[in-house]
């Protein structure tokens, strides 16, 4: 049995250590790909290899071993979330950046329980929620399906019908996968929790009711309505407004533990809001043991005032500007049938690099 409370990203706490750790996190499920091909795998054989990832945690081994189709659907929901995660931080000094060959995907500087990291849960457990949700509609999964207990409206305009998602088994999985890894006890599992569910409520909140019409030709006399799933794009984004207005808190131990915001003047977070405990570092300066990166080469906007903006971006050090020759596709015509047949165009661009 592996400690509990060991975070979805490596925590450990020691500087010295994080070098040696070998506790690493489900995220690696979105990184590897050949474990995405587990699909032809005699069944016991998947069994063994769920049995193998050493970066889940017993339960986790569990959910993992009900079928076979569960592990391609998590890994494709750890590749959503580090795919959306990096768009939504592309012009951040912090950009998402993933470390496929350590154990820790985001590297040694999501043990700062930081803004950055609270995003990770988030997003985390709404990719999880939302790939088993999808997969359950599509019918990949034995377990789930359709939302059959959506009541039934009274309504002579519309009434549901088709497959509604069930966004309910979604964040139930994500539940159960997630959150039992966290111990509510302690400071850190107490704000992964928070951002877990806040995450999930990022998906159920952005459920959308698609309705078609039926009825004699064109009258739309009744309509067949369903729910279903946002695109996941507008989930991260949603997310990324919540971390940009996150709340800073701090761990109280009265009755019951609990995180507090720091100041009381401060907004009390809500289920939808992301907390953190610690400030993030400015991530400007290279910093291998935080597997931070730095802001250098970075292109920026020269016309911005904003994070991508060269004087934020580059972190006060300037920036170099270079001009580049790009080659584009252009003057692109149709051509019956059916080709499009298009110029090569080049050109000079300008781009601003940090110093
Ligand atoms: C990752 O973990 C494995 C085993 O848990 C270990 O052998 C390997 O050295 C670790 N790699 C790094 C970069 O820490
Ligand atoms: C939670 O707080 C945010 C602002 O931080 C607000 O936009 C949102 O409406 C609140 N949600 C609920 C359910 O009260
Ligand atoms: C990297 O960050 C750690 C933790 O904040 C700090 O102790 C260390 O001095 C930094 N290293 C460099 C080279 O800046
Ligand atoms: C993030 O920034 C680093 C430079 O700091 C760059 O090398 C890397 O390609 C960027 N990653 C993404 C996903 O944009």
């Amino acid at each position: 049995m592996r400690r509990r409370g060991a975070g979805v990203f490596a925590t450990v706490a020691l500087w010295t250590l994080l070098w040696h750790f070998t506790d690493a996190d489900w995220w690696h499920l979105g990184l590897t790909n050949s474990m995405l091909n587990s699909v032809d795998l005699a069944s016991s054989s998947f069994r063994e290899r769920c049995n193998k990832l050493e970066y889940l945690i017993d339960r986790q081994k569990e959910l993992c071993s009900l079928n076979d189709k569960i592990l391609p659907v998590l890994g494709g929901g750890a590749k959503l979330a580090i795919d959306e995660c990096q768009y939504q931080f592309r012009n951040s000094r912090w950009n998402c950046t993933s470390f496929p060959e350590k154990n820790s995907t985001f590297g040694a500087v999501v043990s700062i329980k930081s803004r950055e990291a609270a995003y990770l849960s988030a997003i985390s457990a709404a990719s999880v929620a939302f790939t088993v949700t999808r997969a359950c509609s599509k019918g990949e999964l034995p377990q789930c399906s359709c939302d059959n207990k959506i009541r039934q409206k009274k309504s002579h305009k519309w009434k549901w019908g088709g497959c509604s998602e069930d966004i309910k088994y979604g964040e139930r999985f994500s539940r159960e996968f997630l959150d039992v890894r966290e111990d509510p006890n302690t400071a850190t599992g107490l704000m992964n929790l928070h951002n877990n569910e806040a995450g999930r409520r990022a998906v159920r909140s952005r459920m959308q009711r698609t309705c078609k019409c039926h009825g004699v030709s064109g009258s739309c006399s009744m309509q067949i309505c369903w729910r279903r799933l946002p695109s996941f794009r507008q989930v991260a984004e949603g997310l990324f407004q919540r971390y940009e207005g996150a709340s800073h808190v701090k761990f109280v131990e009265r009755r019951r533990k609990k995180l507090r915001a720091v100041s009381p003047d401060l907004k009390k977070p809500n289920k939808t809001d992301l907390v953190y405990l610690d400030d993030s570092p400015d991530y400007c300066e290279k910093n291998e043991t935080l597997n931070v990166l730095g802001t250098r080469g970075r292109v920026c906007n020269r016309t911005s005032q904003g994070i991508d903006g060269c004087r934020l971006l580059c972190c006060g050090r300037g920036y170099q500007t270079r001009v580049r020759e790009v080659e584009e596709k252009c003057k692109c015509n149709f051509v019956w049938c059916c080709n499009v047949v298009c110029e090569i165009c080049r050109y000079r661009k300008e781009e601003h690099v940090c110093n």
